[in-house]
């Protein structure tokens, strides 16, 4: 399939996100029409519509300079062992797989997944810049006539190098985006699902349906069957479907066979939601000028962007890291190093971090419901679901943008277009300051302003968005958020009023609109975190906050709290549930690099703002999403433990999860180690969710402790006003 025919089903099956960026690309936009004035040094960049075009001369090469010679990918060539795999490696891929006798006799497969086969561990650490490549290797999930097959294809010799069926475990491979569209024509061949939308008042011209993955419930039906549901809506008077279920139709689809299954329908009674003033667009918005409140915004940066990218590597003041689209993590970070004020060295953190899994379980328990348990990443592939990103509002002006390159089901490769941004922000926050009181006499203040580079970005697994970023720090600090943004899944109700619902509770949600109930659901995002500090055997330290009782004339103080530290051993030492009456901090410290007074170098796991599984552990879904049984675990590194729902999470039982690694128990102690980490969410959708809901974020931090010998931006120079142009006549300076 060609990247025109994909855009085009994916205008079909998730259209939303696509028709939004080309109608709003479409808008006249001040950002762009209000040109500035005043300007001297800096006139050319101030007037320029893209500030990337900076007319001020740039020694360096300047993320704007690379970014109009972005090579053709045609002809892209891998530059570093972890680059994801070319146009042309794609082609040779598919070469090498057609003459194998599995594809060869058969005329009916689907790749549903080729991406590189990251070297060994050791080798990517030892290779240096100029050294000729290692061996380039493609790791292939087909699927065959209903069986699934992992292959390795060795670029450098041709050959398949390693060929497993994998008949033994449960679960089946991400679906490719060919798949996930045509399960949608499936239920149209029954007359019955045509009478049926017809019965509820619903023309089938305005019919959009999604497919929606089933979970595993242990069923004859499921048995030895890749099946898919296939809900639907009704589009007529907005491009918002989502909020006009036809409720209680549920059509239970072969994926393989592309046949029908089951079809029920129980919602009969229940009316398909009105849908007036459900869409979001701008262009169709009545719009109240009061509402107009804030002027266009945008970062300066007189002097161009202070990152580069160079291929995939990128360097920003003092981190350097490599960056790439996958189809199934989305962003990958490898080898994130960050330099050392003091003796200039570039010291590694992390050896590769990625989003390695998502669970969003739904909590009404009732037919239509109950399935949905989504794992985003392997049934859906969170990287496919990443749309191109709008230039001026995903990201601000001043972003570069990196594309993702895709095998479609069929091998060919096919371009995911600005997928990632990088971007430097200024929020207006500070780094660090101080400034003397009146007390001391001493006129002194200092600070320094908070400049951050940003990764992101945004996948909309249909109705939801998940806007994704990675933020790195001057002092060290790196920051991985979630925003969540999107289109609730709503359920339709026949109830109007909450004055005609007799008890809240059976609603499972809350009644957004009238015959719309948003449903109670979370969100789990776990993190893959290859830590490497300073090198790659590390240990686990669970500092715990205790509280101490002074005995009886000790102190006129009863109680204090003491930091008490203890090294975790094997795995079990490290699944970790957070307690705030029982606190820790969580460091990963290289226990053989002290710092000048003794203490091991490390970087801690800082959590924000979350939420646990509650499910029971028994539950199928949990069962399935068992790396949700802990925030944090800890797992001696294993190049094949890296989904924490397992490789095949596709209707998967539960047997390949973090939580049955983990329970092997093995040594983590000065070992190269994985840590990871789940950001989790309770949402009970509230009005303002409707018809689109304001991002809701949370985070997580990884920053330095006892890693650097002290306060390692010191030296940073604060903002001084010639260095900022005025690029504003009204400025309000
Ligand atoms: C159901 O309706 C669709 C759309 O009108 C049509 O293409 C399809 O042939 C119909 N199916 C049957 C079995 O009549
Ligand atoms: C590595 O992971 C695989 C998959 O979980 C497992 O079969 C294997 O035993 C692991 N190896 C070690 C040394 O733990």
């Amino acid at each position: 399939m060609d990247a025109r025919n994909l855009l085009r089903f994916l205008v079909f099956s998730f259209g939303i996100t696509l028709v939004f960026l080309v109608t709003w690309f479409h808008l006249p936009s001040s950002f762009t029409t209000k040109e500035t004035v005043n300007c001297n040094i800096y006139s050319g960049w101030c007037i320029s519509k893209n500030r990337f075009q900076s007319s001020n001369p740039i020694n360096k090469p300047t993320a704007s300079t690379l970014r109009n010679q972005k090579p053709r990918h045609e002809s892209d060539v891998p530059h570093h062992p972890l680059d994801p795999l070319t146009i042309q490696e794609f082609n040779e891929i598919r070469a090498v797989l057609s003459t194998h006798p599995l594809f060869k006799s058969s005329n009916s497969y689907t790749f549903n997944s080729i991406v590189l086969e990251e070297p060994d561990k050791e080798l990517v650490l030892k290779w240096k810049k100029g050294q000729p490549l290692l061996p380039r290797k493609a790791s292939v999930v087909a699927r065959v006539k209903g069986v699934t097959h992992t292959l390795t294809v060795d670029l450098s010799t041709s050959q398949v190098t390693n060929y497993e069926t994998k008949s033994d475990s449960s679960g089946y491979p991400t679906m490719t985006i060919e798949e996930m569209t045509s399960v949608l024509d499936v239920p149209l061949k029954s007359d019955e699902f045509n009478r049926t939308i017809n019965n509820r008042g619903v023309n089938l011209a305005d019919l959009a349906c999604l497919p929606i993955s089933s979970g595993w419930y242990g069923t004859p039906v499921e048995e030895n069957r890749r099946l898919i549901k296939v809900q639907c809506y009704s589009t007529k008077g907005t491009v918002n479907f989502y909020m006009k279920p036809i409720e209680g139709l549920t059509v239970l689809v072969d994926m393989d066979k592309k046949e029908v299954v089951s079809i029920t329908d129980n919602g009969l009674n229940i009316p398909v939601a009105n849908g007036i003033d459900t869409d979001y667009r701008y262009s169709v918005q009545k719009l109240n000028g009061e509402l107009n409140l804030i002027n266009p915004i945008s970062l300066e940066q007189p002097k161009g962007p202070s990152f580069t990218v160079d291929g995939h590597l990128v360097k920003w003041a003092n981190w350097e890291f490599h960056l790439k689209a996958d189809p199934r993590a989305g962003t990958i970070i490898s080898q994130a190093k960050v330099r050392d004020p003091d003796t200039s060295e570039m010291r590694n953190v992390i050896y590769k971090g990625f989003t390695s899994e998502l669970f969003v379980p739904y909590m009404d328990p009732t037919d239509g419901w109950y399935f949905k348990t989504y794992m985003d990443a392997g049934e859906y592939g969170f990287g496919l679901q990443a749309m191109p990103l709008d230039p001026l509002n995903d990201c601000p002006r001043n972003a570069y943008y990196m594309d993702g390159v895709f095998a479609s089901a069929d091998g060919t490769p096919f371009i995911q277009p600005n997928m990632i941004c990088i971007f430097e922000s200024y929020a207006g926050d500070i780094a660090w300051r101080h400034a003397e009181c009146p007390i001391t006499d001493l006129k002194v203040t200092e600070v320094r302003p908070k400049v951050t580079l940003v990764v992101r970005m945004a996948a909309a697994v249909a109705n939801y968005d998940y806007i994704m970023d990675w933020e790195f720090q001057t002092d060290g600090l790196i920051r991985s958020k979630v925003g969540l943004s999107g289109i609730l899944m709503v359920k339709g109700t026949t109830y109007e009023n909450m004055n005609q619902v007799p008890d809240q509770e059976y609603l499972y949600g809350t009644l957004l609109s009238e015959n719309i109930i948003g449903v109670i659901h979370d969100h789990f995002i776990t993190y893959y975190l290859d830590m490497d500090i300073d090198g790659s055997d590390n240990s686990f330290v669970k500092v715990n906050i205790k509280k101490h009782q002074t005995s009886p004339g000790e102190s006129p103080r009863k109680s204090y709290l003491k930091a008490v530290r203890k090294v975790a051993k094997t795995e079990k030492d490290a699944q970790i549930k957070l307690q705030l009456y029982d606190p820790s901090e969580f460091h990963v410290v290289n226990p053989l690099k002290k710092t000048r007074v003794g203490n091991p170098v490390g970087y801690k796991l800082v959590p924000g703002a979350t939420a646990a599984s509650l499910l029971d552990h028994d539950d199928p879904p949990q069962k399935r999403a068992a790396f949700t049984n802990n925030q944090i675990w800890v797992t001696p590194y294993n190049k094949s433990e890296q989904w924490a729902g397992g490789l095949l999470v596709y209707q998967s039982q539960g047997d390949d999860t973090l939580q049955v690694w983990s329970d092997r128990d093995r040594p983590i102690e000065n070992k190269d180690i994985v840590l990871w980490y789940t950001v989790g969410f309770h949402h009970v959708p509230c009005q303002e969710d409707y018809p689109i809901m304001p991002t809701v974020s949370s985070s997580f931090d990884l920053k330095p402790v006892n890693f650097f010998e002290r306060n390692p931006i010191l030296r940073m120079p604060p903002n001084f006003k010639e260095d900022l142009p005025v690029c504003k006549a009204q400025d309000s300076s």
